[in-house]
């Protein structure tokens, strides 16, 4: 059920509410403030500030120079030198992170390769399957901490059957679990990728949701600090989605940043993956670049608002979470973001039940996700009861 169709529930469930206001929407994975609104007005102010003769032009594949030094600063924030230090950068904008993704698949390891990815996990499935390979999973937890010895483990099977080991890892803020890799799991992920000298490992860093670390921004990319660690065969190849950070979802914007060690790593990056995505969409949206850039030009305002955004979702979780410990509701460790996954056997049973009463989840395989971003707060308060005691 990795393949689960969010995007139909989500309408299926969108559809029910304007009938309905009395339903609970917690199926996508888009940010709404306690006023249901999902506009971001600083995005808005970038949008109206577009110079359309630049934005109806086709750009370049990669984004544009601006475009590029933009998302290499955003991302990194106060780590940029030390990172512009230790690697060779590559960007290429893409349709939304999962066009960096869908690059990242396509371009590196071979045909029929296997892919390794948590148990638990957003849907990379498609990506994967379309880029003819398999996937293989390992455990995402041990109890209520990253499972680095199934991850060791299955690194140890195929690092022996195959040249190139493509990782993903999801963090912070796990879709569907909100989990976040502590200092010391990641000092330990790191171990272990260094293990491996004699195979080329891609670490595929998906931070769909980097910019709504509870811990704050500054903290996010504390973590980038890490990489320089890592040694010379692993290249990691980082997927950004502009859609979550600045809320322009429908826009289709992200980026593949790729950090390379090596030169030929460098030269792959023009050679192949320029060329698929040029086999694949030409050019990222312009709209998207644009808005972007100018969001940029007003950095400090903007992060002050997503601070904002943080705490009231930190807010949503802690009053899901304690009022589920409270009434026995059963989730997965959490520690931020988006999404709960509330564990259930019966995922797709409970699924039809909880739609019968008005509270439209998505159902996964290990139980069924619940969008806090999507739910206002005065919503989230008596959910985890009544769901208990519809699931039970
Ligand atoms: C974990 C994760 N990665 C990547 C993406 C890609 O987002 P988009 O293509 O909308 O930028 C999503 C979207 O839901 C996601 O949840």
């Amino acid at each position: 059920m990795s393949k689960v169709d969010i995007l139909k529930i989500a309408k299926e469930a969108q559809d029910a509410k304007n009938l309905n206001p009395n339903i609970v929407n917690g199926t996508i994975g888009m940010f709404l403030d306690d006023n249901h609104e999902f506009i971001i007005h600083d995005v808005i102010d970038a949008y109206h500030n577009l110079n359309l003769n630049e934005t109806f032009k086709y750009g370049p594949t990669d984004g544009g120079e601006t475009f590029k030094k933009n998302v290499i600063d955003w991302v990194f924030g106060s780590k940029v030198k030390d990172i512009q230090k230790h690697f060779d950068i590559s960007v290429i904008a893409s349709p939304g992170g999962s066009g960096a993704l869908s690059l990242i698949f396509n371009s590196y390891g071979n045909i029929n390769d296997v892919v390794l990815v948590p148990d638990i996990r957003w849907r990379y499935d498609y990506f994967i399957n379309s880029a003819n390979k398999e996937t293989i999973s390992f455990k995402l937890f041990d109890e209520n901490n990253f499972n680095i010895k199934d991850l060791k483990e299955k690194i140890g099977v195929y690092a022996s059957k195959q040249e190139t080991l493509l990782i993903v890892i999801n963090d912070p803020c796990h879709n569907p679990t909100g989990y976040q890799l502590s200092n010391h799991e990641w000092d330990e992920l790191i171990d272990i990728l260094n293990m491996y000298d004699e195979n080329q490992i891609k670490l595929i860093y998906d931070i769909a949701y980097m910019d709504f670390n509870p811990e704050g921004l500054i903290h996010s990319r504390e973590k980038f600090i890490k990489l320089t660690k890592l040694k010379r065969h692993v290249e990691p190849l980082i997927a950004f989605s502009a859609s979550k950070s600045f809320a322009i979802y429908g826009v289709r914007l992200g980026a593949l940043i790729a950090l390379h060690q090596l030169k030929e790593q460098a030269l792959f990056f023009k050679n192949v993956v320029i060329e698929d995505a040029l086999g694949k969409w030409s050019t990222a949206p312009s709209v998207g670049i644009g808005i972007f850039n100018e969001i940029i030009k007003n950095k400090d305002k903007y992060l002050t608002s997503l601070e904002r955004f943080t705490h009231i979702l930190s807010q949503r979780g802690n009053i899901f979470i304690e009022e589920a410990n409270e009434v026995g509701l059963k989730i997965y460790p959490y520690k931020g973001g988006f999404f709960v996954l509330i564990k259930h056997e019966n995922p797709i049973e409970v699924f039809e039940k909880l739609k019968q009463n008005n509270i439209y989840l998505v159902p996964m395989d290990e139980g069924l996700r619940l969008a806090l971003c999507s739910i206002p707060t005065n919503e989230i308060k008596g959910l985890a009861t009544r769901i208990f005691h519809i699931i039970k």
